[in-house]
């Protein structure tokens, strides 16, 4: 499962360090296969949770009908002693007691509630998981979740937990910190190499950095070495840069100020990499500030590019910063158009040219 949006990157992640086949996906879902499932699945940054997956189908009719569809999909058509043996292999059984529960979501109108399609799969389990095991509301240690999204049901096994979409590096939140998910989606397109200067001037918490150091560490040069990266980052308001600080002292990035993002500290064409999250309209004084926010920050982010460099926004308003890249002259290379918080935004990717002024 991912953010709305963020499948066809999500899909690259799982195809390039998984070696997995892409079977399909939409809705917030991608669905894979993999030769061999072991704990490496649990790497994936760009997903926000992985299943094992038992049963799917693009054809509920809506009708109250689906419920002992559902119920004869979970009995028959899932092999839950395989998936369980899998699922244990991946996920360590804690001590003690096994305990389990189920879960469901539901999008659409349907003539059956949520609850309703819950009860159809618990029933539809009965005696395939082991009598001894308990229903747990909290922690349970095997989750098997049910998912509706209009016609589309998938149900399946839950290998990740909470740490898969809440990154432990995270010891200071601010209230418009991004989901590290989508960071780490931003951190993949900006399609990173060695030796190369990561800056984010509107740095907030860090989590784009730390997504970005994270997307190269565990990678070397053909000379066997660990990328030589240098990232660096800033923020108009001291306790968000104390906050990035914190967050990203174990990952030795130090190089974080004090600064305003229309007027950087930087010399031209020294960057070859920026990912920002300017502020959304909401949390600016007023939401009009947007548009020569975004126009100056730009500006200025065509000043420090080195031409060729590459730029990652995510943005709420995607006029305003079109409107500002249009000026710069960036060639759009790629986008995604996301959901976030209940909010819409776009995660576009820019180019400056490569024989561009600054
Ligand atoms: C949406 S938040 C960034 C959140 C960040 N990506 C994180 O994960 O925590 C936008 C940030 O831009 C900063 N900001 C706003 N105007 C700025 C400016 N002119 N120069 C630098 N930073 C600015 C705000 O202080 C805020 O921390």
């Amino acid at each position: 499962m991912v953010h709305d949006g963020l499948e066809g990157i999500a899909g690259e992640e799982i195809v390039q360090t998984l070696g997995g086949m892409v079977k399909r996906s939409g809705a917030g879902i991608v669905v894979f296969r993999l030769e061999d499932i072991d704990r490496s699945i649990l790497q994936l940054r760009t997903t926000e949770d992985v299943f094992l997956f038992a049963w799917g189908t693009d054809e509920l009719s809506y009708r109250a009908k689906d419920l002992d569809s559902i119920e004869r999909w979970t009995a028959r058509s899932a092999p839950w002693d395989v998936l369980l043996k899998i699922h244990h292999a991946v996920t360590p059984k804690p001590r003690g007691k096994t305990t389990y529960r189920l879960v469901a979501q539901m999008t659409g109108v349907h003539g059956y509630r949520r609850i309703d399609a819950l009860q159809a799969v618990a029933r539809g389990l009965a005696g395939k998981l082991p009598a001894s095991w308990k229903y747990a509301d909290e922690n349970a240690s095997v989750e098997v979740w049910l998912t509706i999204h209009g016609a589309m049901a998938i149900c399946g096994l839950r290998l990740s937990d909470r740490t898969m979409r809440h990154r432990s590096y995270k010891h200071e939140h601010l209230p418009a910190s991004i989901r590290p998910t989508v960071a780490a989606a931003i951190a993949r397109m900006a399609d990173l190499k060695p030796n190369q200067s990561v800056l984010d001037p509107m740095c907030g918490a860090g989590t784009l950095l730390a997504e970005a150091y994270l997307s190269t560490r565990g990678k070397r040069t053909t000379g066997g070495v660990d990328w030589p990266m240098h990232f660096l980052g800033g923020d108009l308001d001291k306790s968000h840069v104390r906050a990035a600080q914190v967050n990203l002292r174990q990952f030795h990035i130090e190089d974080l100020r004090v600064w305003d993002a229309r007027d950087l500290p930087l010399e031209d064409a020294s960057i070859d990499r920026i990912v920002c999250n300017p502020p959304f309209g909401k949390q600016l004084a007023t939401p009009e500030a947007v548009v020569p926010l975004y126009r100056e920050s730009v500006r200025e982010m065509q000043r420090v590019l080195r031409p060729g460099g590459k730029a990652v926004l995510i943005v709420a308003d995607a006029k305003a910063l079109r409107s500002a890249v249009e000026r710069v002259g960036w060639k759009e290379q790629r986008h995604a158009q996301i959901r976030m918080l209940g909010q819409r935004a776009l995660i576009a990717l820019f180019r400056k040219e490569p024989r561009s002024q600054a």
